[in-house]
């Protein structure tokens, strides 16, 4: 199974998903990774990797993702030979012409125990809401915010005096481990 990565952050995700198939745990290859941010250490970790990379324009945009630009990274997963898409800390919501190109193929993941808590900085939102849990969810994408059926889910608990950081590596910690196991799930299905 050949997977297309695309993230805006660091990528510690793609790095697990990586280390998965390094360990032999996931049968796939990482033949593409695109971040819509130039400077984004995701594409340094695929580079180092020797893996191929790219940009997506998002044609000045701060947070959308433009029709064009979908169809562009698209065609781009597409030409690379991607079966299926992983998005891994990627900001910005993949709709139409990606919906129709890769249907019940992308995934993602994201910081809570969904549908709790979409959007941003997910770990704050559940520490701000006094939430006694938090956790991370690996789903289907279905062109909402961080919404579509889920995959694999894992809860995380909540402790006194945690901070926002603390939190999110608590959690972080989960996506490494959860989003690899998500990835070979689907990968039976297919
Ligand atoms: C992860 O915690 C992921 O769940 C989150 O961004 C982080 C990316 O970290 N994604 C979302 O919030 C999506 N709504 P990484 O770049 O180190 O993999």
């Amino acid at each position: 199974m050949q997977l297309g990565v695309l993230g805006s952050g660091s990528g510690s995700n793609l790095q697990a998903i990586l280390d998965a198939i390094d360990a032999g745990t996931l049968d796939a290859r990482v033949v593409l990774v695109l971040s819509d941010h130039p400077e984004a250490y995701i594409l340094e970790r695929a580079a180092k990797r020797g893996i191929a990379t790219g940009v997506i324009d998002c044609r000045g945009f701060r947070s959308k993702f433009p029709e064009e630009a979908q169809r562009e990274t698209a065609d781009r997963l597409k030409a690379a030979g991607v079966d299926v898409v992983c998005l891994a800390g990627f900001m910005r919501l993949v709709k139409e012409p990606m919906l129709e190109a890769f249907p019940g193929r992308i995934l993602n993941i994201h910081p809570s125990l969904l549908p709790a808590f979409p959007g941003l900085e997910a770990w704050k939102q559940a520490l701000e809401a006094g939430a006694s849990e938090a956790g991370c969810t690996v789903h289907l994408v279905d062109g909402g915010m961080d919404t579509g059926p889920v995959i694999l889910q894992e809860a995380v608990p909540v402790l006194a005096g945690d901070t926002a950081a603390t939190l999110h590596a608590r959690i972080q910690a989960v996506e490494h481990r959860l989003y690899p196991a998500a990835i070979a799930k689907v990968a039976k299905s297919l």
